[in-house]
């Protein structure tokens, strides 16, 4: 395993720890949290009893492989603990998420958690949000407005190699390129005040708790 994945499962694991018989889980999406999902199949099968409930139709399938079958976010009632990833993370426990594409599902899951533990390697606890293009979940209808308003902010309309990536609602992504953000919150206003704009990837004040993986273990902050 190389270094990254290293860190990744050593956060994921550390993540799982924090999961008791009878809690409702939130299952995130993307690379870190397969190793989550993984280590939460192992305990499931020796008897650990939990609801799960999935943010994307790929995390669906994994934990279903892994023998978890996820309920509808309908019927799972308050989630106790969301365990997610983050392509970028703050000391402020502010992030940017949506490189899988899963943001939305991950927003609401989030938002039905009573504590979000977002799990990464090193290399994504940054002192200022914005390297990573910020992911926007953008309605198809109309969406080249959408991308003229946001053209200040180089966009790019995510695509895979049949065509527009789209997300599990059938939504396209824009990556905007910012460099930097500033100030997170101002920016997600703006965004979410155009028509068109379903969801942005900054994920602002939702983490509790963030284990970071390192070389030779875990570094938690806590809120
Ligand atoms: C999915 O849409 C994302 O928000 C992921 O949670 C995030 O991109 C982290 O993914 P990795 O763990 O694969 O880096």
């Amino acid at each position: 395993m190389n270094q990254k994945d290293t860190e990744k499962k050593l956060a994921a694991d550390k993540a799982v720890e924090f999961i008791e018989d009878g809690m409702t889980v939130g299952l995130g999406t993307g690379s870190t949290v397969f190793f989550a999902i993984k280590k939460l199949g192992e305990r499931v099968k020796q008897g650990l009893k939990i609801k799960a409930v999935s943010s994307s139709n790929a995390s669906t399938d994994l934990a279903r492989s892994f023998g978890i079958e996820p309920v509808p976010i309908e019927d799972a009632g308050v989630i106790d603990i969301n365990i997610d990833g983050a392509d970028e993370a703050d000391r402020f426990f502010n992030g940017i998420k949506g490189g899988g594409g899963a943001l939305l599902f991950e927003k609401i899951v989030a938002l039905n958690s009573k504590k979000n533990i977002w799990i990464i390697d090193s290399e994504k606890l940054v002192s200022r949000l914005g390297k990573y293009p910020l992911p926007v979940e953008v309605i198809p209808f109309g969406y080249k407005r959408v991308l003229d308003i946001l053209r200040k902010y180089s966009p790019a309309v995510r695509m895979k190699a049949d065509g527009f990536f789209k997300t599990d609602s059938g939504n396209f992504i824009f990556d905007l390129h910012l460099n930097k953000i500033e100030e997170p919150m101002p920016m997600d206003a703006e965004l979410k005040q155009i028509t068109g704009v379903v969801e942005t990837g900054l994920f602002i004040d939702i983490a509790d708790t963030i284990i970071i993986g390192r070389k030779d273990g875990t570094e938690i902050l806590n809120k």
